[in-house]
């Protein structure tokens, strides 16, 4: 059975909660994954590597950029998805569809890209219920309480759906 390794970073626990969903679905399709925060992560052991940042001001968090950058090597012999999460609000949806300014960091998406990435996803995310400092605390108020958590978990399940079809086809 492939063992799949999703690695994440979260400052507000939004993208965790996230890779968790996706860890979740693929244990549904029968697939064994472990869901493990960058800092803590490693590729041994395992078959198939999906890493997901937050994105704060165009820049993933730091723990996911030196997972991508320390395991570049190894990640290169596996398949790797990536995923962002981002975009909240009443308008996040439509910011989705812009790909010119809601695509995953460029850096991240080259590195990515050299490691032989078979794909990569944006996802909505949440405002922080605690937030921290003036741009937290300036997002949390212009941020109406209904649109605060645009995270999308059909699509979260979809995508995580489509990466166990691969991973199964592959193994056939
Ligand atoms: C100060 C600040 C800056 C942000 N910058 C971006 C950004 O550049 N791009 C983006 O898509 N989302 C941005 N966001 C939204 C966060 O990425 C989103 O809330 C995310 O789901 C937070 O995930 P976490 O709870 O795992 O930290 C920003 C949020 C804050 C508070």
């Amino acid at each position: 059975m492939s063992k799949v390794l999703v690695a994440y970073a979260s400052k507000h626990h939004a993208t965790a909660e996230i890779a968790e969903a996706i860890a979740a679905e693929l244990r549904t399709r029968g697939l064994d994954a472990d869901c493990v925060e960058a800092a803590q992560a490693g590729c041994a052991g395992y078959q198939a590597v999906i890493l997901g940042s937050a994105v704060y001001t165009g820049r993933w968090r730091k723990h996911a950029r030196d997972f991508l950058a320390h395991n570049h090597d190894v990640l290169a012999t596996m398949p790797l998805w990536i995923f962002s999460s981002g975009p909240t609000g009443e308008h996040a949806a439509e910011q989705l569809d812009d790909d010119s300014r809601w695509l995953e960091p460029h850096k991240v998406l080259e590195l990515a890209e050299a490691a032989g990435m078979r794909g990569h996803m944006v996802f909505a995310g949440k405002v922080s219920d605690d937030p921290h400092g003036f741009m937290e605390k300036s997002v949390a108020r212009n941020t109406p309480q209904a649109y605060r958590d645009a995270r999308d978990w059909d699509a979260i399940r979809q995508w995580a759906d489509e990466i166990a079809d691969e991973l199964s086809s592959t193994r056939r």
